[in-house]
């Protein structure tokens, strides 16, 4: 007879799945963009907003995903309890991305389930690396999720205030998260992996703005 706790585990994981991919997902702290007032973009602005803020909807699902994986085999109890936390905070931005992407008139990108699906293999076999790889990992995966927001920053419409302080704060959760994962005892990675991580998370980007 199966493990009643590995069932457990698959149960919560497709609950996780679906609850990542349904739309719309839910928040626990209401998005920044709501205490700023929204203004008319131009058309090209409109569409180049939806597709940087579509690019970062899926930067949330690939996050979720990683953690969840990361999480499901962690050693230690209190690094799981970490990742579980962050992927909280990754659902908060998730619903920031989805909320901001439906006032611009836009969705999220059709290749989600795929990227969930390579993320949660992803991140279930670093976690199984050991912890200190594991966090060695989120800290180098939000090190480069923190160039790429800033680079949103300086890409996004100077009107597009909304979407501005969705990823300001995003921002300032990544770099916690990542502060967090190199004082909780995370090694450095190496360049050539950190080089990897950059050209997969580049075919990411150029797909989702796209749709
Ligand atoms: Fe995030
Ligand atoms: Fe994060």
């Amino acid at each position: 007879m199966a493990n009643p706790s590995f069932v457990d585990t698959v149960v919560l994981g497709v609950d996780r799945v679906l609850k990542t991919l349904a739309r719309p997902p839910r928040a626990e702290r209401p998005s920044p963009g709501r205490e700023v007032e929204d203004v008319s973009l131009s058309e090209t602005d409109t569409r180049h907003a939806a597709g940087l803020m579509r690019v970062n909807h899926t930067g949330e699902v690939c996050a979720q995903a990683l953690y969840e994986g990361q999480a499901l085999v962690a050693r230690d109890g209190r690094v799981k309890a970490s990742l579980l936390d962050a992927a909280r905070e990754e659902e908060d931005h998730l619903a920031w991305c989805d909320e901001r992407l439906d006032q611009l008139d836009s969705k999220p990108s059709v290749l989600n389930p795929l990227w969930y699906g390579l993320s949660y293999v992803l991140g279930t076999a670093t976690g199984l690396m050991g912890d200190k790889i594991s966090l060695g990992f989120v800290a180098a995966t939000e090190d480069q999720v923190c160039k790429h927001l800033e680079s949103h920053l300086e890409e996004l419409p100077v009107d597009d205030a909304r979407s501005r302080v969705i990823v300001e704060q995003m921002h300032a959760d990544e770099a916690r998260h990542g502060t967090d994962a190199r004082r909780a005892g995370g090694v450095e990675f190496p360049q050539p992996v950190k080089d990897v991580m950059t050209l997969i998370s580049r075919l990411m980007t150029q797909t989702s703005y796209r749709g």
